[in-house]
């Protein structure tokens, strides 16, 4: 009777196990479906490799054939973009206008932090798109940057973002505040402990800051667009707009 007793013990044990190691097993493959899913860079305008899909990309038959070399290196980085992780473009030399006080009589940073200047460094409409500081293969490395061929531009020359909508400009007065601290309240912002559904790369809104700042990468992760524009989250709704304001 004794024995059975821890038999059947056992056998609920064995089977509780094996329930645990069948949801192990079913986040384990669904966390892989979630990677698979969110690797696409290659299929989005940030691949600016010769093969990449859009228009802005490098000449064809060049060393730099691969995806990240446009903005990250493993060595030689450009270490003047504080928070751009081994960022292998040149420091734009450009001036931004920012964005002014707000309604709550916040300010923004004089000029931009490290990860909206990394975005500028291509957006801004002067900086040269093209500049690497560590080219792909043996040697290369150009402190400062060296231009690559782009479209139709020879190498060693600049070649800068075409006029449009990707095209933001210097003058960053006529876009949402960006190098600017997030306080919940103002603006009707919420907690940042709030809990985000949905997004890329946040499950609040604690991981969208960056130094307790708004920056470009907030709103946007530059590896994905599965949300169309490298949105963090469909605006569909305005969610994007939602997930920090309470309006
Ligand atoms: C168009 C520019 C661009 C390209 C191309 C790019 N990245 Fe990034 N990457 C960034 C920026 C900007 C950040 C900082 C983003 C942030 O603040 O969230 C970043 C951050 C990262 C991070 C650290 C944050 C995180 O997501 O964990 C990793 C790792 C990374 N990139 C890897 C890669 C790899 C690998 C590739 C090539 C397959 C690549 N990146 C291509 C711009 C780029
Ligand atoms: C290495 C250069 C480079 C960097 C760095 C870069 N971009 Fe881009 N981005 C591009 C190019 C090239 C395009 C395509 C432009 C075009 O076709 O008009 C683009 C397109 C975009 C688009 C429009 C996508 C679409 O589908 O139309 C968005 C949004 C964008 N980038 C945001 C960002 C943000 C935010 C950052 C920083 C986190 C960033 N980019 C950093 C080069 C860059
Ligand atoms: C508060 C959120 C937010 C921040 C911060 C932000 N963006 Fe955007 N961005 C958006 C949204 C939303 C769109 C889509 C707007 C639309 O549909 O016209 C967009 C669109 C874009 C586009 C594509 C324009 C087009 O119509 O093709 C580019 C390029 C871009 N952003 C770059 C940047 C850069 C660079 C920064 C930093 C200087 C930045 N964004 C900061 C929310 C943001
Ligand atoms: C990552 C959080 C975040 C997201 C997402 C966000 N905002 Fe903001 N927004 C802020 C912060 C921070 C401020 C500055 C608040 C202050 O005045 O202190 C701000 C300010 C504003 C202001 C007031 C500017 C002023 O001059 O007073 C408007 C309007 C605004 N945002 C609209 C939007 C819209 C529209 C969207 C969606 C496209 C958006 N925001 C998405 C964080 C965010």
């Amino acid at each position: 009777m004794k024995n059975l007793t821890i038999f059947k013990t056992k056998k609920r044990e064995v089977s509780k196990m094996k329930g645990k190691i069948l949801v192990v097993m079913v986040v384990a493959i669904a966390l892989l479906g979630a990677g698979v899913a969110l690797a696409g860079i290659s299929a989005t305008k940030h691949n600016l490799s010769a093969s990449g899909p859009g228009t802005v990309k490098a000449n064809a038959g060049q060393q730099n054939d691969e995806i990240c070399v446009y903005c990250h290196t493993p060595h030689f980085a450009n270490t003047g973009f504080t928070g751009a992780p081994l960022w292998n473009k040149a420091t734009p030399s450009a001036t931004y206008t920012m964005y002014g006080t707000t309604i709550a009589g916040s300010t923004p940073d004089a000029t931009p932090n490290g990860i909206t200047k990394a975005c500028l460094s291509c957006h801004d409409g002067v900086s040269a798109l093209n500049s690497i500081v560590n080219q792909a293969g043996s040697g290369g490395v150009t402190a400062g940057g060296y231009n690559v061929a782009f479209g139709a531009t020879a190498a060693g020359t600049a070649f800068t973002m075409p006029a449009g909508a990707t095209n933001i400009g210097t003058n960053l007065a006529d876009d949402h505040p960006v190098s600017i601290t997030y306080t919940a309240g103002n603006a009707s912002l919420k907690a940042t402990s709030t809990t985000l559904t949905g997004w890329t790369g946040a499950t609040t809104i604690a991981n969208l800051l960056r130094n307790g700042k708004v920056e470009c990468s907030s709103c946007h992760d530059p590896h994905t667009s599965t949300n169309g524009l490298f949105l963090r989250v469909s605006n569909s709704g305005s969610a994007l707009c939602l997930g920090c304001h309470g309006k």
